[in-house]
């Protein structure tokens, strides 16, 4: 019988063993975007990509060009979705896709078809984005199919008056559940640094972010005011360091 204690000591081992203990979230820039990309990867806090349809129409360029740049910028893992709606359909771009690079991973969407595409892939040891989560049961069902990543979209759903950030908090508590289980939770669509926030004090593993967010993160007025502050301090003083 499983008493409370190893269910306990189950639940930190996922958590120590997920997270890593010197690794925090991973932060991943969710646009298709080459020069954003470079711009924000030059900060070495840039751990990985997500693109999705949306965001390549938008980039005005060949997807398989784009995928095959970015992953070329971007060592770390780069989402690149299929667009097919069938399994079979979806295998073939999905093997299109992974071919372009080794750290190419596969987003299929959360429906039946996609979910068959994961756990094949899965099993060939490619890597997989489970897209458009919306509730703790679709979450359940990408880590039976072996998703590498499960993505619930926040913003859409606080979008709708349903709370973005309690799917967050239900996916972890389910996943944190069973110790054998390495789906990660990725969350995406998020809107503002108060999602980072949350997901990171739930110990998401990811959070996918537009650029502009990922630097809206790095500025406090007071950071600005304290620093003009401290150089205007240093140059009365004449002194110089090198
Ligand atoms: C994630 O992979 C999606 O591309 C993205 O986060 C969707 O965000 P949106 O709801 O702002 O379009």
């Amino acid at each position: 019988m499983i008493s409370l204690d190893s269910i306990e000591l189950g639940r930190q081992l996922m958590t120590t063993t997920s997270q890593g203990t010197n690794q925090t979230m991973k932060f991943f820039i969710d646009t298709a975007d080459i020069n954003e990309i470079k711009e924000l990867a030059a900060t070495g806090l840039v751990d990985g990509v997500t693109t999705n349809p949306s965001l390549v129409a938008k980039s005005g360029r060949k997807f398989l060009d784009v995928v095959r740049e970015i992953c070329e910028v971007v060592p770390g893992p780069v989402s690149a979705e299929v667009v097919a709606t069938d399994h079979a359909t979806m295998l073939k771009e999905a093997d299109k896709l992974s071919a372009i690079a080794e750290n190419v991973v596969v987003k299929v969407p959360l429906t039946v078809d996609g979910l068959k595409t994961c756990k094949v892939l899965t099993g060939r040891g490619i890597k997989t984005n489970v897209t458009l989560c919306f509730s703790p049961a679709q979450a359940l069902l990408a880590a039976k199919a072996g998703a590498t990543y499960i993505s619930p979209f926040v913003g859409r759903l606080d979008d709708v008056g349903t709370d973005g950030m309690q799917l967050i908090a239900d996916i972890i508590a389910i996943y944190s559940s069973y110790a054998h289980l390495e789906t990660e939770v990725l969350v995406a669509s998020v809107r503002h640094p108060m999602h980072v926030i949350e997901a990171a004090k739930m110990g998401a593993d990811v959070a996918t972010l537009p650029p502009s967010l990922l630097k809206q993160m790095f500025n406090h007025p007071l950071t600005d005011k304290g620093l003009a502050a401290f150089l205007a301090d240093w140059a009365k003083s004449g002194q110089s360091i090198l």
